[in-house]
């Protein structure tokens, strides 16, 4: 059974903002949340939206920057912890601790629809249990014409990973395995488990375990068909953060050659290779 990720996030409560705090390619976590972050802060200042709520806003780290930035963003997250954080933060920064509340996203009852003309969500949607009902509160809440920007997790990326992720991305997206001859099928396990060899090491860095809450990943080639669609969402733009210069093995053995190319690659999130080459993307939609 998978735990609910605002369960975990709440355990990490009191150090999650510290990667916020002072990003450095040398600490154990490389700082995608802060090229994520950049992002998200320069759409708001393209699009300048008058309020915005912020799903999942975790510490309040992000949501404090953007205010800095000029944006009046309001947040919520599901964990107590995170609440508890989040409102210290606020009110330490001189904001009302009233901008942060609790309220979940799988089942928003502190939002009325139209006090906010957009929404965003910065690695919180793909942790519901329901995606699909996540997005239709989120989209629900917008008045038309309204933005909605959320990041995502790149099933592509296994396409890239050359890993044992790719063997089974393959498998279950490309190869009609179920039309293959015993001996054909037989060969082609063999040519993929060669090619592509399980890879026993220890993690970089302590983060949630994929294996152990829900998560749901995306691909980026259709997410207007798979997502936005049936919300009454447009597709405005693609982004992309988490770029992996090389296969993520690299980053074991070669930590310091691997984050500073890596991070060279962040400079330009509109990069077409981000849609191979980074593991999480972010949507920027708009309300019909
Ligand atoms: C990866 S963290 C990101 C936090 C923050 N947005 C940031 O970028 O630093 C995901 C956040 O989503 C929250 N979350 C998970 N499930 C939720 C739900 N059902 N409703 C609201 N928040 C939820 C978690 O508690 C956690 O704070």
């Amino acid at each position: 059974m998978k735990t609910d990720a605002y369960v975990k996030f709440g355990e990490m409560a009191s150090t999650y903002g510290q990667q916020y705090v002072t990003p450095d390619l040398d600490l154990p976590k490389y700082p995608a949340n802060v090229f994520r972050l950049n992002t998200f802060i320069n759409l708001l200042n393209e699009i300048k939206p008058k309020r915005v709520i912020d799903v999942g806003c975790g510490t309040a780290d992000p949501l404090l920057a953007m205010r800095k930035a000029g944006h009046e963003v309001d947040g919520f997250d599901f964990a107590e912890e995170m609440v508890a954080v989040a409102k210290s933060n606020v009110e330490k920064a001189g904001y009302s601790p009233d901008i942060i509340f609790r309220d979940n996203m799988e089942d928003i009852t502190q939002v009325e629809t139209g006090v906010y003309d957009c929404a965003i969500a910065l690695g919180a949607v793909y942790y519901a249990r329901d995606f699909e009902k996540t997005i239709g509160n989120i989209a629900g809440l917008l008045p038309s014409g309204g933005h909605m920007i959320i990041s995502l997790r790149n099933d592509l990326f296994s396409m890239y990973s050359m890993n044992d992720y790719s063997v089974e991305y393959m498998y279950r997206t490309f190869f009609p395995k179920e039309k293959l001859s015993e001996d054909l099928r037989r060969r082609l396990d063999a040519h993929m488990q060669e090619r592509h060899k399980v890879e026993d090491v220890e993690k970089v860095f302590e983060t949630i375990d994929d294996r152990l809450v829900h998560t749901y990943n995306h691909n980026p080639l259709t997410v207007q068909q798979d997502i936005l669609s049936a919300h009454g969402l447009m597709q405005k733009g693609l982004y992309f953060y988490h770029f992996h210069a090389l296969p993520p093995i690299f980053e074991h053995t070669d930590r310091d050659e691997f984050r500073k190319l890596s991070a060279e690659f962040e400079a330009n999130p509109a990069d077409w290779r981000g849609m191979f080459m980074c593991s999480t993307f972010i949507v920027h939609a708009q309300k019909a």
